[in-house]
């Protein structure tokens, strides 16, 4: 979810609606705007997207103050009802939050005894916890940090109390949120990126601390009451790098940014002399642990995958690779000296949060690799690796994928240098060599659309498999294709695909082979074979050096170690036309968020 707020001079609304449109990414199944002005406060709320929510809103609208929330449905179901801003019983206080309240069955019992509820959220405890506490003690600042103090879970919140048109009320516990400073206006956003149109000076919250914003100044405080002083910050976001410009969607023009990435990656990672350019204490701590755990979910998890190669081939040090929220609560064994790698596009995964949180109460070191340097992750780990690929929009990752393997190659080549193994690979050399295979890739788009259409215009199911490293973006290519096209997909190791799943392969069924490594090329095409005998449609995707006759595509040569970063290309290019054939909301799939802030 994301949450937007804003107090200042009369265009509360188009700030409220723009910020949503730019958190859309968030979460997208409802959404919901309050505005305060003379007559009052004035709640709409749709089930669906920003664009139905703007029709909703009478445009004679005028107010000074607001709120606004759009939703990914954790508690209940998505529905006019469920949709934030929530209200008290009153009417007096109404409130957006982003988060899970743990407790709130229990505040529900312990304070709200006797009060008629409307929704089933969690968010709506809040708000009636806040004017039971208001009546106690007839200070709202008071109340609302009084109430802030009994929630457990994670927030993110935004509250109008009616009789106070100078003040929002603002907290922060483990959901991202900061306040932007404007001249005689301020705003409250989950991400930068949702009010950067109106301010770029930021300040950051930290966790269970309230602020009060009003329009000249802002007021943060702890939960006891104290005052801290922070200073602003600048945000370093283009503004232009979040619009689709001339592209028909996002999704479009990140696959076609990643040569500009590989590149943008070489220069932030070398020095004028050519050097590998990482921060000494990042060295110390590859060199130093043991055994390195790999923490992520999603697309970043299979980036990860490929990490452990690069590290366990040239650097030399055990990897494991762990899904977030598997590791939370069932930790494996862990060697004596463990470094923690997370891998997150958003850096706000809650899922790694967890994990995050839980191996520092260990005592040990962790290292964030995000595309968002300010982010949870990467302020809460002891040392951050950009990602430089620019703000990712549409909710199926791409840019970011190739981006965090490209670090992970480099990473691990300054760990080998670092502890003087021999190398013959040059990662910046055969980056730009990957950058310019990606370029010639993007450009082959007609052909892969035509694949699209021949493949899975009609397909009910989907396989890829691969061996070795060719079988990890196996997996990215079926996550792929399954959130944007909704065909359902699996990746699978080549050979494994004979002990059970080929009982799945009937006549036309689509198998896309991946053989892009040299040692287990001949392997794969006799799993290819497997198939086809079978009634498969098989589509081999290859490298230049290894491709027969009948393969249906060849990817340009690139380094052995390097080949996801090309051969996930036309696969991320597949899965975008066969959504789009299928006329399914390439930016934006159903039942998914970009960021999931929740555990
Ligand atoms: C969500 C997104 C996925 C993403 C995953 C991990 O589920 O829909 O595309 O891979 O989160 O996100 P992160 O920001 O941690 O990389």
């Amino acid at each position: 979810c994301g949450i937007v707020g804003y107090i200042g001079q009369d265009d509360t609304k188009e700030v409220l609606l723009n910020g949503l449109e730019k958190l859309e990414y968030r979460g997208y199944d409802s959404a919901g705007i309050a505005t305060l002005n003379d007559t009052g406060v004035q709640v709409v709320k749709v089930k669906g997207r920003i664009a139905k929510l703007r029709e909703s809103i009478d445009s004679s609208l005028r107010a000074t103050m607001g709120i606004g929330h759009t939703r990914w449905a954790t508690h209940g179901v998505p529905s006019e009802e469920n949709a934030h801003p929530h209200q008290s019983v009153s009417g007096r206080f109404t409130l957006v939050h982003n988060g899970v309240i743990e407790n709130y069955q229990e505040l529900k019992e312990n304070y709200l005894g006797n009060v008629r509820f409307v929704s089933e959220t969690d968010t709506e405890v809040i708000v009636q916890l806040i004017e039971k506490l208001f009546a106690e003690t007839n200070n709202t600042a008071a109340a609302f940090r009084k109430a802030m103090r009994l929630l457990k879970g994670s927030y993110a919140i935004g509250m109008i109390d009616h009789e106070n048109k100078d003040t929002l009320y603002v907290a922060k516990n483990k959901s991202p949120l900061l306040v932007g400073l404007g001249n005689g206006f301020n705003v409250v956003a989950s991400d930068a990126m949702a009010t950067l149109k109106a301010t770029d000076q930021y300040v950051e919250i930290h966790d269970q601390e309230v602020v009060l914003v009003h329009r000249e100044y802002i007021e943060i405080h702890d939960l006891d009451g104290n005052s801290i002083m922070r200073e602003p910050y600048t945000a370093q976001i283009d503004a232009n790098d979040i619009e689709k410009g001339t592209y028909p969607h996002f999704m479009l023009k990140e696959i076609d940014e990643q040569p500009f990435v590989m590149r943008k990656i070489i220069r932030e990672y070398q020095t004028e002399n050519n050097e590998l350019k990482l921060d000494q204490n990042i060295r110390q701590a590859m060199n130093s642990c043991d055994r390195i755990y790999i923490i992520a979910a999603g697309t970043s998890y299979h980036a990860g995958l490929v990490g452990k190669e690069f590290i366990e081939k040239l650097a030399n040090v055990p990897v494991e690779v762990h899904i977030a929220s598997e590791f939370s609560y069932n930790m494996p064994l862990l060697s004596e000296k463990p470094l923690f790698i997370f891998i997150s596009q958003s850096g706000e995964t809650a899922d790694s949060r967890a994990v995050l949180v839980k191996i520092k109460e260990m005592g040990h070191p962790a290292l964030t690799i995000t595309n968002v340097p300010g982010s949870t992750l990467s302020r809460e780990a002891d040392y951050t690796l950009n990602l430089y690929a620019g703000p990712e929009i549409a909710v199926a990752s791409t840019k970011a994928y190739t981006a965090q393997i490209a670090v992970l190659a480099i990473l691990a080549v300054d760990t080998a240098k670092t502890k003087g193994l021999p190398l013959d690979f040059d990662p910046m050399q055969e980056l730009a060599i990957v950058a310019n295979a990606m370029e010639v890739l993007t450009d082959q788009k007609e052909a892969i659309e035509d694949l699209a259409r021949k493949y899975l215009h009609t397909a009910r199911n989907a396989f890829f498999i691969g061996r070795s490293v060719d079988y990890h973006v196996c997996l990215e290519a079926a996550l792929k294709l399954k959130e944007i096209s909704y065909i359902q997909a699996e990746g699978f190791a080549g050979g494994e695909l004979k002990h059970g799943t080929i009982a799945l392969i009937e006549e036309g069924t689509p198998v896309i082979a991946l053989a892009t490594q040299e040692n287990v090329n001949y392997s794969i095409r006799g799993n290819v074979q497997e198939v086809v005998a079978r009634g498969a449609n098989d589509m081999v995707i290859s490298m230049k050096g290894l491709e027969r006759d009948t393969d249906a595509f060849v990817i340009p040569h690139v380094h052995e170690l390097l080949t996801p970063l090309a051969s996930v290309v036309p696969l991320q290019l597949l899965s975008y036309y066969a959504a789009l054939h299928r006329d399914c909301d390439v930016d934006k799939p159903r039942n998914l968020a970009k960021s999931v802030t929740v555990e």
